[in-house]
């Protein structure tokens, strides 16, 4: 029987699963760059952040009124969870781990100042998110641009959520 030779180019990746390797269901898939790879994973460490700072504020914060606010950050910590969960499967279908270090975590002391830090991680979350948009679609990423504009319209809600709380 005559052998098969899988030719790999540098931007492909290696059978992994035991399915891939055993039965010989693998499909070479086009690899993004790395440059992509590594905006995927500041995104997880972004995402991992803000889904421990807002369930801690929502832990943490207290005073009169509070608990509309906290059950809101509860919510909207759990949407960044799921957030990181789906960039995770996308570094997955690549065959990359995705980090578990989240990027620096402010939790802030006051409700208000709470919510104002919020609010500066969602827009620096919105300005990075466009340019994985702009980057995916540059490389024929299709599957990872529609991600992130599922994700970027998420991010703009938890922005307005926060704006109108501080109003
Ligand atoms: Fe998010
Ligand atoms: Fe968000």
């Amino acid at each position: 029987m005559q052998s098969t030779n899988i030719v790999l180019s540098s931007n492909s990746r290696l059978p992994r699963t035991e399915d891939e390797i055993h039965n010989g269901n693998f499909v070479v898939i086009d690899m993004p760059s790395q440059e992509l790879i590594n905006m995927l994973q500041k995104a997880v460490s972004m995402e991992l952040q803000v889904s421990i700072q807002y369930i801690w504020q929502h832990v943490r914060g207290a005073g009169m009124n509070s608990l509309p606010v906290t059950a809101e950050l509860k919510s909207i910590a759990i949407d960044e969870m799921k957030h990181a969960e789906e960039i995770a499967e996308r570094l997955d279908y690549f065959g990359v781990m995705a980090t578990t270090e989240p990027a620096p975590i402010t939790v802030g002391k006051a409700l208000k100042e709470m919510i104002s830090l919020d609010k500066k991680a969602e827009a620096d979350t919105i300005a990075f998110y466009k340019q994985i948009i702009k980057r995916a679609t540059d490389e024929g990423e299709f599957t990872t641009q529609r991600l992130f504009m599922k994700l970027l319209e998420d991010e703009e809600e938890h922005h307005a959520t926060f704006t109108a709380l501080l109003e």
